[in-house]
């Protein structure tokens, strides 16, 4: 028997119709390489130029790095969401995640050194064809380049002739650009989450250490680990170094040293506060227990992504020496002479990086009483 056909409703008629109108997924037009492929105009290909092949190279080289500008941003605006929650769980996913994601920064920045020997390819000479049609247009510019610093931590203040940064008018930012840069640096930064987030660590609460047995009476500061921590690394200080005593009293308790500059006080500690970076100390000292092993990767990324940047700053130095010598940029700074003084004083995490100077050899490591260590939430040994 013919079977009698299934009448077709309207329903099936508006599915065939959405079916038929989406197009399936296709490359170029998932990455809209339309827009990205058609961003290439370089200067002086138009009219009343010489063309300049090496220009091509200049802008891709640049809008690369623009790309990637903007992945390290989406990463950092992440760490920095985990980072503002007032409670986090140190063993939590999010903690874990962020680790993970300050690594993929990391491998950005790695590649990004390697990308300016791309430069190399380009002579002094291949470069002066094209580089007068690019005044009063610079790299200075990047408003990307600015937020990264400024997310990281890096504030108006401390930057080298922050005078440059404040200009709208020609080799400086558009207004625009210079507001968005500025709304980023009143939000708090990621050094400033990671300092409140360093300084609620529970680690010295006083009944975490009732069953604790001091090494030494010396009572130079209130809380028995930090006394017998102190007496242990002046111990350690050969005669050359006895003052860095001092140097960590300050860091460390905020005790002012008699006859210090402002500038020393400076050099010595920087954003962090004094409780934050006891707190860091700790976790450097103790890193190889497991509850501290994904802070102490925290920390150790951001030191990391400091030198990277500044790697990045040395090899971009070196090649505009090398392509323009001594001459004033194109932005209008006074070229190599201030990203040498950016490079020199553009670190944001030197706090971090420099405990290492108050560290002391593991062996002679105060023992952790069992209170803290249960608390803490990792087995008693
Ligand atoms: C021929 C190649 C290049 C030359 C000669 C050059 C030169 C300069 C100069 C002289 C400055 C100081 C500002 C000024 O007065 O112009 C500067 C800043 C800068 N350039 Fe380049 N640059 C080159 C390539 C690049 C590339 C490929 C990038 C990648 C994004 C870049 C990013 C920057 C950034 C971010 C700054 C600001 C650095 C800071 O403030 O620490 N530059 N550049």
């Amino acid at each position: 028997m013919q079977k009698k056909p299934v009448p077709k409703t309207k329903l099936f008629f508006a599915f065939q119709r959405l079916t038929m109108d989406k197009q399936p997924m296709y490359y170029g037009g998932y990455l809209h390489l339309d827009k990205i492929l058609d961003a290439q105009y370089p200067a002086s290909f138009e009219n009343g130029h010489e063309p300049a092949h090496d220009e091509m190279l200049f802008i891709i080289i640049h809008q690369a790095y623009e790309l990637w500008f903007k992945q390290i941003l989406f990463e950092l605006d992440y760490a920095k969401t985990i980072f503002s929650q007032e409670k986090i769980n140190d063993n939590s996913e999010d903690l874990n995640l962020v680790r993970h994601r300050l690594h993929r920064v990391i491998s950005i920045l790695q590649l990004l050194n390697q990308q300016v020997h791309i430069l190399d390819t380009m002579t002094p000479l291949d470069f002066l064809e094209f580089r007068n049609l690019l005044t009063p247009s610079s790299g200075f510019q990047s408003k990307q380049f600015r937020l990264i610093e400024a997310e990281l931590g890096l504030e108006l203040e401390n930057r080298h002739q922050k005078e440059y940064y404040k200009r709208t008018n020609e080799g400086g930012f558009t207004k625009e650009d210079y507001q968005a840069i500025t709304e980023t640096e009143n939000k708090k930064n990621l050094l400033q989450l990671v300092n409140n987030w360093l300084e609620r660590m529970p680690f010295f609460e006083k009944d975490y250490w009732s069953g604790y047995k001091p090494v030494t009476p010396a009572v130079t500061t209130d809380h028995s680990f930090w006394n017998d921590y102190r007496y242990i690394y002046q111990s350690g200080l050969t005669e050359r170094e006895q003052t860095k005593i001092h140097d960590f009293d300050y860091v460390f308790f905020e005790k002012i040293p008699v006859g210090y500059t402002s500038e020393q006080l400076a050099a010595l500690r920087g954003s962090f506060s004094p409780a934050a970076l006891r707190a860091a100390l700790f976790i450097m000292l103790y890193r190889d227990f497991p509850v501290f092993q994904t802070s102490y990767q925290l920390l150790d990324a951001l030191i990391e992504i400091d030198h990277l940047m500044s790697n990045w700053r040395h090899s971009h130095l070196n090649m505009v020496r090398r392509m323009i010598g001594m001459r004033v940029g194109t932005g209008n700074t006074s070229g190599s002479g201030y990203l040498e003084g950016a490079l020199n004083k553009h670190f944001v995490y030197r706090d971090l990086s420099g405990l290492t100077t108050y560290l002391i050899e593991r062996k002679k490591l105060p023992k952790l009483p069992g209170e803290l260590i249960n608390n803490l939430g990792f087995n008693p040994l």
